[in-house]
């Protein structure tokens, strides 16, 4: 029995109306090509470029969008429009052969190791030590979450003005989103419902 792929290689329509030239899609990984406060760097398009021809729609790594947000030392980050140039510059790489340029963006919250190195905090929903990590974890005021909302929101602006296709908001993998999800990271949801209970 012989089995065929060709469907593989055939085009997609989206329901955006974007066509794809075929169903190939890179995941998103962190490359570590930075540098170390998030400008994209030469390995960043270095791997793009050997990668724009293997799929038609790629993805790339967790992008920071905003400070505190360093979990990996060399990722990718956008924090302002001081990142604008680089991060055209790599739209450009990765859509060099037609495929589409997804940027994924991401704050990892309690996991910024390396901002807890250089700043001495890293922030999440609620403050607490958690036994996996050698620091402790303070709380975001609600000021903060309402600038880490904005923050996404400027992220996706200067994506779509590097040229971008579209953007993936990472809400997985124990980072700020899937933290405040977390009834075991997020004690404040608790601290409101006791506070509606006992009043
Ligand atoms: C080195 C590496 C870096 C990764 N970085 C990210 C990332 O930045 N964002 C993300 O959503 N997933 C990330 N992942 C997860 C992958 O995108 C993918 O979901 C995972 O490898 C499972 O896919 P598979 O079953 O095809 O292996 C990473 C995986 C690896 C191996």
């Amino acid at each position: 029995m012989t089995t065929s792929f060709t469907s593989l290689f055939t085009q997609s329509t989206l329901n955006s109306g974007a066509t794809l030239d075929s169903k190939f899609v890179m995941a998103p990984m962190v490359a570590e090509g930075s540098s170390f406060e998030g400008y994209v760097g030469l390995d960043d398009l270095a791997y793009f470029n050997r990668r724009s021809k293997t799929a038609s729609l790629l993805i790339t790594g967790a992008t920071a969008v905003a400070p505190y947000g360093n979990a990996f030392g060399y990722g990718l980050a956008s924090l302002d429009d001081s990142y604008l140039p680089g991060l055209t510059d790599l739209a450009k790489t990765m859509k060099q052969d037609n495929a589409k340029a997804v940027l994924q963006l991401f704050h990892p919250g309690r996991e910024a190791r390396y901002s807890y190195q250089t700043e001495g905090v890293a922030y999440g929903p609620s403050t607490k030590q958690f036994s996996f990590l050698d620091y402790p974890t303070t709380e975001l005021s609600n000021e903060q979450i309402e600038e880490m909302i904005q923050a996404f929101a400027l992220a996706t602006s200067r994506a779509i003005r590097a040229g971008f296709d579209g953007i993936e908001i990472h809400g997985a993998n124990h980072y700020l989103i899937q933290q405040f999800f977390s009834t075991i990271s997020n004690t404040r949801i608790y601290m409101s419902q006791i506070l509606l209970i006992t009043k």
